[in-house]
């Protein structure tokens, strides 16, 4: 049976010309190498069996940022050791599969391409329907692991995006507002940089932050109008701000420094977050992607939910960050391409999700 487009808008454009059908039930193998973690998951309908993720920062690290072409290369390598893991911890065979989902954009296209060739392959070979689908949605995906209930207003905060998504059903999302530079995940990262922090910093600053003092230094507070966001003016704050102080100073300091440019990120995506809701009408929030991992960030809008009667979804931190069971999560509300006409099925690098657009 046809069920039209695969999506509206430019979601999945690739996707679009080609016939599909309703979501399939039952188990599908998941596979995530859109950045530099290889993941692979078994997930039936709400129910993640497993979820195995080999991350390769440790190889990145050295650079001080993701090199693309090393992170293709160890998906290559890891991706069919990463799959048979996952298989063998959700106790599933080869012959038990009804479907196989694979991240088919945004991301680094040679990473994207790799997990998006083996999973053809895996479908091909067990004649199993294919099912694409978009990063964020999986990103946003991890809330119904959480309890969301549509319609929820969704902050999706990771290393290469940041938006506001009005979710009015599965995975179907609108934009409200996104940044307008710099993703949260990049301000972390680029300001874990500057204060001597290791690559991807983001975390290794949270922790930091935990015995800080976040009214150390006063960041400013200029943000845009509207859902949109911006961070990159609080980066440079940052750097004018080390720049004045001695090397023994931000030594003695560096859990404060930290504290307070978390408190000031933080402060943007509460304020946003709580302010997107009330402009929607939403009585329902959701936090997604690897920033929500972040435990200043979880416990300020928790506050900022209760004192606004805002009923709030957290996922566990191993959804927040990258991981293919949340693939498997947003599979299930996607349509998926029968085989074997999914083989001329592309990667994009792009979002597909334009600002002020509903994507589908
Ligand atoms: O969603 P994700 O795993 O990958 C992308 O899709 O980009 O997000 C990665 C980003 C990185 O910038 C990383 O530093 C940040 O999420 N991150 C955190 C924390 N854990 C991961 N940022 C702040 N606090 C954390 N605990
Ligand atoms: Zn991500």
């Amino acid at each position: 049976m046809s069920h039209g487009p695969a999506a509206g808008g430019d979601v999945l454009a690739a996707a679009e010309t080609l016939a599909t059908v309703p979501p399939p039930h039952g188990r599908l193998l998941c596979v995530e190498t859109s950045c530099d973690d290889t993941s692979a998951a078994v997930v039936d309908g709400g129910d993640i069996r497993s979820s195995i993720v080999s991350s390769q920062n440790e190889l990145h690290a050295a650079f001080g940022g993701i090199v693309p072409e090393i992170a293709s290369r160890h998906h290559v390598e890891l991706l069919d050791a990463v799959v048979a893991e996952a298989l063998d911890a959700g106790s599933t065979t080869w012959d038990e599969l009804d479907g196989v989902a694979v991240t088919t954009r945004p991301g680094l296209i040679g990473a994207l391409l790799v997990g998006l060739s083996a999973a053809k392959a895996y479908a091909y070979a067990r004649r199993l329907p294919l099912v694409p689908v978009n990063h964020l949605e999986g990103h946003l995906a991890a809330a119904y692991a959480a309890g969301a209930r549509t319609p929820f207003v969704c902050l999706i905060a990771s290393g290469g995006h940041t938006l506001l998504a009005v979710v009015d059903e599965g995975v179907r999302l609108r934009v409200a507002g996104r940044t307008l530079d710099d993703a949260a995940g990049e301000a972390f990262d680029k300001g874990a940089r500057l204060l001597g922090l290791g690559y991807p910093g983001g975390a290794e600053l949270d922790r930091l932050a935990r015995d800080g003092d976040p009214a150390y230094v006063r960041f400013p507070r200029a943000v845009p109008r509207g859902s949109d966001l911006s961070f990159s003016g609080l980066k440079t704050a940052l750097l004018y701000d080390l720049r004045e102080r001695s090397a023994e100073e931000v030594e003695a300091q560096r859990a404060d420094i930290a504290a307070s440019y978390q408190a000031a990120i933080v402060r943007q995506l509460v304020e946003k977050t709580v302010r997107c809701a009330q402009a929607e009408g939403a009585r329902r929030v959701a936090l997604a992607g690897g920033v929500a991992a972040n435990e200043g960030l979880r416990r300020a809008l928790a506050a900022a939910c209760a004192q606004h009667d805002l009923e709030l979804f957290l996922p566990d931190r191993s959804l927040c960050t990258d991981n293919a069971a949340m693939i498997g999560l947003a599979a299930a509300y996607l349509p998926a391409i029968p085989w074997p006409a999914y083989l001329p099925l592309d990667a994009q690098a792009s979002s597909g999700l334009p600002a002020g657009h509903r994507a589908r």
